[in-house]
């Protein structure tokens, strides 16, 4: 199949990017993996497009003593690009406080330092806390800083920044919100899902409600189903102790696979505002149908990486990982056939998989839509055609592509697949933002849109809870695959039953 490449444009681009209002960021675990690989970077970047306000500030907070130098140099490491003199400033802007959670004296620290960096920059700063923290102290945390007022800031903003999980169950996040809400209005509270700042994520909306010409095709009379795939090549690395209590379904499926199920599936919202958008994104969840578990449940297939090879290097089991149970059941794949119960959706599946140590990194949705009703060919001994299918690329190679088919030069009826290829770094360069820099950046500017809403982590662990508990009822083994696999029988059941097949993960 040749890819066709499209044009773009340039001069219809329209862009509306807000700078940030005068904040600072307080990281609480400011020592740690995340802080290093995503939060330093993803500031570094919006400094060097002019997107942080005049004053900001990085305050880092931990129990590792260190010093304001000390992080600085962290921060140093873990920039690239930034110019000498500018890179001097930028760092300059960093300071640490240290001390234990449960200390209280730990918080008055905080907020004196948080004082005297106002008195410094000759304003009041809107306050921006991230807790990139183990979630067994969100709540502690959260109280301990309302109890020193740090959740109040005169008339200037503060806001919390939360990393999932969102608890590990309907009642846990209940409990957790419970938690949060005594101290911090909803309106306060920034849900972090990481796959919703990913740009081609983004761009699902955009692609529906920009343009006319899918809209009316987006619904059950065309559409013959739905496949959403996250497949890694990569295992659980060094997590095991934080994996092994997840699983896939905690750890992907509850909440990045949802939120793109959401964004695919949802209807048009009134206008591009947070509410609009979060509304309906409920709204969707509320119609998926629940998952029937009686006899038993053919919807949901659990799978776990046995030893193997991926990229030509072999690769131990998951049983074998440091910080896993050698007799594990938790599951590093899942595949799940659901159905929403709406007018537009009604009776098409959606196919969700999503899993570790599979045969490519690839994360893709593709739509296939219904075959031509009647094959006018057959004179020419063509019986059957294949249906049109468009895939929104999520990573690694960002973009669209539809599939269709075209005459083919030479005799005279020779038909064949064509695909219609959109690579978003081939036109607009490889410099996409990361999706920590879209995050951040909106919840400084006070934009909740891209954050998950707590009835949305509610309603999505309604329906997930059930698997939950059922799997522990039943004590239920996940089917075994080779690491590097492409899907294994029992996955491929699940949708063949419906006479369909998954799309090959090592051809996507
Ligand atoms: C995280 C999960 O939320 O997303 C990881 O905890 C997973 O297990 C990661 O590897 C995948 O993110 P991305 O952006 O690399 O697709």
């Amino acid at each position: 199949m040749e890819p066709i490449r499209p044009s773009v444009a340039k001069e219809q681009i329209l862009c509306v990017e807000s700078s940030a209002p005068a904040c600072g960021l307080v990281v609480f675990g400011a020592s740690g993996d995340l802080t290093k690989r995503k939060l330093i970077p993803a500031l570094g970047n919006l400094f060097k497009r002019g997107l942080l306000g005049n004053g900001f500030f990085c305050l880092g907070c931990g129990r590792k003593k260190l010093s304001d130098e000390d992080f600085r140099k962290i921060a140093a490491e873990a920039i690239k690009d930034i110019p000498a003199k500018q890179k001097a400033d930028f760092l300059n802007s960093f300071y640490y406080v240290s001390g234990d959670y449960n200390d209280k004296n730990f918080y008055g620290d905080i907020k004196k330092r948080l004082e005297n960096l106002d008195k410094k920059g000759g304003k009041n700063f809107g306050r921006i806390f991230y807790l990139s923290l183990p979630p067994k102290l969100y709540s502690d945390v959260a109280a301990n800083m309302g109890q020193a007022g740090l959740n109040k800031n005169g008339k200037d903003f503060v806001r919390l920044v939360v990393e999932k999980p969102f608890g590990r169950d309907l009642a846990s996040a209940t409990e957790l919100n419970d938690c949060l809400s005594k101290w911090f209005g909803e309106e306060q509270i920034y849900r972090i899902d990481h796959y919703l700042g990913k740009e081609t994520v983004q761009n699902i909306l955009m692609f529906r409600f920009a343009n006319s010409i899918f809209e009316p095709i987006w619904n059950r009379n065309y559409i013959d189903n739905v496949q959403i795939t996250i497949a890694e090549s990569i295992g659980i690395e060094s997590r095991g102790g934080y994996y092994d209590k997840s699983g896939a379904i905690r750890d992907m499926f509850v909440n990045h696979m949802f939120s793109m199920l959401s964004l695919v599936a949802m209807e048009p919202p009134a206008s591009f505002g947070a509410e609009h958008i979060r509304n309906e994104k409920v709204q969707l969840l509320q119609s998926i149908r629940p998952f029937s578990l009686e006899p038993w449940n053919e919807d949901i297939v659990k799978g776990q990486y046995a030893s193997g090879s991926v990229d030509g290097k072999n690769a131990i089991a998951y049983r074998q990982e440091a910080d896993v149970e050698k007799d594990s059941k938790t599951e590093t794949y899942i595949a799940a056939r659901l159905f929403v119960d709406n007018w537009r959706w009604q009776g098409v599946p959606f196919y969700l998989r999503t899993g570790k140590r599979l045969a490519k990194r690839v994360t893709e949705i593709a739509i296939t839509f219904k075959k031509v009703p009647h094959v006018m060919f057959q004179s020419a001994g063509i019986e059957d055609l294949p249906a049109n299918i468009l895939v929104m690329k999520i990573q690694p190679k960002e973009g669209m592509s539809l599939f269709f088919e075209a005459k083919r030069p030479g005799p005279k009826l020779c038909i064949g697949t064509l695909e219609m290829d959109f690579n978003y770094a081939e036109i607009f360069g490889t410099d996409t933002p990361d999706a920590y820099e879209r995050l951040l950046l909106d919840c400084m500017v006070g934009d909740q849109t891209l954050f998950t809403r707590i009835d949305d982590v509610k309603l999505a662990w309604g329906l997930i809870d059930k698997i939950l508990k059922n799997w522990q009822q039943q004590d239920t083994e996940p089917f075994l695959y080779p690491a590097g696999s492409e899907s294994f029988a029992e996955a491929d059941a699940l949708i063949q039953k419906d006479g369909r097949n998954w799309r090959k993960i090592s051809e996507l």
